[in-house]
This record gives C-alpha cells, structure tokens and sequence, in this order.
C-alpha cells in the first residue's frame, strides 16, 4: 500500500464541538457585570487551563508546558514521514477585565477543532501539529502583554518573565505555581515551522463590510506606559489655585494632551484606561496621581514621535506646575508584518470555501505579532458585531465563527499535506 493511501479520511470541522466549548470555557470566570474575568495565571484562569489540558488529553494531545506556563497540546506528526517543524495553531485563554467570550479562546478551541479534524478522520499529519494557548496575552495583571509568546519567541528570557509582577506584588513565578502550571520546559523549546492564529477581529471593519474573512497582513505598534505626577497634598479650601501642586491636574492636562496627539496624527490612538489620585479625598488637593497611557500607530515613525510628544509634554508641564514625574514603561513592541505567503494562502483558501475577505492590520496586539520574530506568520479575522471586544457585549455569530474555524483548518491541511 502507498503511504498516501493511509490518509483517505477527509477532515471535517465538528462545529458543534467547536460553539459548545466556546460556551463552556466563556462560563469560567464569570463575574456580575455579565462577562468572564480570568486574569492570567489566577484561580480563575487556572480552571480555564484546566479545562482545556482535559480536553486536549481527550484527543490524546501529548500536553507540554513551559516554565512561563505556556501549553502546548502536541499531535505527532507521522513516524519516518515528512518529519520537520511543527505547525502551531493558537492563541491565549486569559482575559481582560469582564471580557467577551471569544478573544483568544476561540484561536485557542479551533486549534483544538483542527487537531479534532485529523483524530476523526484518523490522519496522521505529514509533520506535528501543535495547539497552543500563551500565557498573559491581555497584559492587564502582568506587563508587558503577549509575555508567553514574547518569551517564547526569545524577546525576553524565562527568569525576567517569571519576575514580574501584578499590581499586588505577586509574581508571575508565584502565581504559576499556585495554579500547577509553572512546567518544567524551557520557553522556546521547539522550533515552530509556521504560526496561524485565529482571532475575532475586535474592530468594526468587517462588520460594517459586510465581510467575512479577513487576511491579517501585519499589527500595529503598541507603547503602554505609567505615568505618576507627584505634588503636595494641601486644603482644598484654603490653597490659592495659584500656589497648588496639583498631581490630578497634571495627569488630567496630560489625558487631554494624549487626546488631542491623537486627533492630531491621524492615525495615533491613544487610550487611558486605569488612573488613581492619592490620598483620594474630596477635601484634598492629590498628591499623587498615577495613569497608564495606550498608543498605539500603525507607524513606527509616529509611534515613536508619539512617545516623545508625551513625555516632552508631562516633563515641561510638572516643571510648570511643581510637580514631579516619572514615566515608566511597560510595554513597546513595533509594528510588525506578516509573511505574504501565509497571507496568499489564507486568502486564497477562503475563496475556494466561497467566502468574501480583504487584507487589513491588526488593531488589536496578538502573540501572532510575537510569533512572527521566528517563523512565517499569519493570521485569520472573523467580524465582531458592532467592532466590540474586551466587554462582555463581544459577539460573532455562529455562522462566522463555523467560517474562520473553516478557513483554519483548510489552511492547515495545505500546509501539513505531504510534499
Ligand atoms: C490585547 O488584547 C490588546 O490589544 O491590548
Ligand atoms: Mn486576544
Ligand atoms: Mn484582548
């Protein structure tokens, strides 16, 4: 008998799987405001680990995980066959704060789903397949964000990763073990051969196109910083406005600041989503204020000009006002392209199933952006209803989801067929 004819068995999408553990893995975490909130490496996130450890074991996936706790559910490749490097699908199942349920879980499942496809079928690919769920993609608890796929791509090493620390202290270290899933492997230890990940698109572009695929080609530059004025806490009522060191309004001047930067550039987005006055009392002139800023250009160039205008800006106005300021940074990752190749075959897979698509780049960071420091990366968008994501209102019907999951797993029979 030839080899190929051991490989008959055509791969089919089990759906229905796919949209019930979606369900199931979104009800881990769920908090009163209606969403999920699985803080990486918290009990929360730990059970949604869990949850997916077991069902990788159920499709007898050989589960590795590195020392950042990064999982890794591996399908061997074929004995004496084509041998090579692994074909990585993935994505993260922590969340922000009160998420929706598809960020990162849905890369994660319809990894699993394509893996799913090949134990069906009976089929053994020509070389490894390997699901992969990263830790601390959304960077709310630990920064930088995307540090399991950061490290694992070698931008940092596991013992700076592993030090981090939330806002409480706890490192990354600890918390890893508290849930079991501090592993033994070294971050890095496989070379991948390609990286696909399937994401929702958490912008409005395709919904508003009415589209149904979309060919990531790239992802935009993101620079998050925390920026503290320090002033002096003084009588509300009794300070001369004239004789204020005011740390609330340094931040508030420099929130504006950020905003029109934006409106100005064109394409900046900046965004200050957490902010805290000390000692935060209506009588009391702040002495501290603390906010972090998100910006975000598709530009290098501007991105960086960005950087500067801000920092120039805070430094003059806190020598204008009395006050002191640092700015500290959590996170800079540039702009990043992905292999035009991989793009050509997504795209030209999703016109073979029929479905509309259109390039466009990433608004959102994604360990794809990571990935693609060490091999050919790319990734697949479906729509999100209304362009909304990190709040529980994120939705994508199940038509689309069926869709990118479609797409998914014709792209990687392409790839995992013999040569
Ligand atoms: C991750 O979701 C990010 O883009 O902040
Ligand atoms: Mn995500
Ligand atoms: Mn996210």
């Amino acid at each position: 008998m030839k080899k190929d004819d051991q490989n008959v068995q055509p791969l089919r999408l089990d759906g229905q799987t796919l949209v019930d553990q979606l369900q199931i893995l979104a009800s881990v975490g769920s908090d009163p405001r209606g969403g999920r909130t699985r803080l990486a490496a918290s009990k929360e996130e730990g059970e949604g680990r869990d949850l997916l450890v077991e069902w990788m074991k159920e499709l007898d996936l050989e589960v590795k995980v590195d020392s950042v706790g990064n999982i890794f559910g591996l399908l061997h490749g074929e004995e004496g066959g084509a041998g090579g490097s692994p074909l990585v699908l993935g994505s993260h199942i922590d969340t922000v704060i009160s998420a929706g349920p598809y960020d990162g879980c849905f890369g994660v499942l319809s990894a699993l789903a394509v893996a799913r496809a090949f134990r069906t079928a009976g089929r053994t690919p020509s070389r490894p397949l390997v699901v992969a769920a990263f830790t601390n993609e959304e960077g709310v608890r630990f920064q930088p964000d995307m540090l399991g796929s950061l490290c694992f791509a070698g931008g940092i090493s596991p013992e700076e990763a592993l030090a981090v620390t939330d806002s409480h202290g706890v490192s990354l270290e600890e918390s890893l073990k508290e849930i079991g899933y501090n592993g033994p492997l070294t971050s890095g230890f496989f070379a991948p051969g390609e990286y696909l990940e399937l994401h929702v698109e958490q912008g409005p572009i395709l919904d508003r196109e009415g589209l149904s695929i979309g060919v990531v080609e790239g992802v935009q530059g993101i620079s998050w910083w925390r920026v503290a004025f320090r002033g002096k806490a003084n009588h509300a009522g009794t300070t001369p406005t004239a004789l204020r060191s005011d740390a609330g309004y340094g931040a508030a001047r420099t929130i504006v600041f950020l905003r029109e930067l934006a409106l100005s550039s064109g394409t900046t987005l900046g965004t200050v989503g957490t902010l805290s006055l000390e000692p935060g009392a209506v009588n009391i002139i702040p002495s501290k204020a603390v906010f972090t800023a998100d910006i975000r250009d598709p530009s290098e160039e501007r991105l960086a000009e960005a950087d500067d205008k801000l920092k120039a800006f805070a430094e003059e106005l806190a020598s204008a006002e009395g006050l002191e300021v640092t700015l500290e940074r959590l996170a800079r990752f540039s702009p990043v392209v992905f292999s035009q190749s991989l793009c050509a075959l997504v795209e030209e897979t999703a016109r073979e199933l029929g479905l509309s698509s259109r390039r466009m780049t990433s608004g959102a960071g994604h360990d794809a952006q990571m990935m693609a420091r060490i091999c050919p990366t790319a990734m697949i968008f479906v729509p999100s209803r209304g362009g909304i994501s990190h709040s529980p209102d994120e939705h994508t019907d199940r038509a689309d989801l069926l869709a990118g999951a479609e797409v998914l797993l014709r792209t990687a029979e392409k790839l995992l067929a013999k040569e």
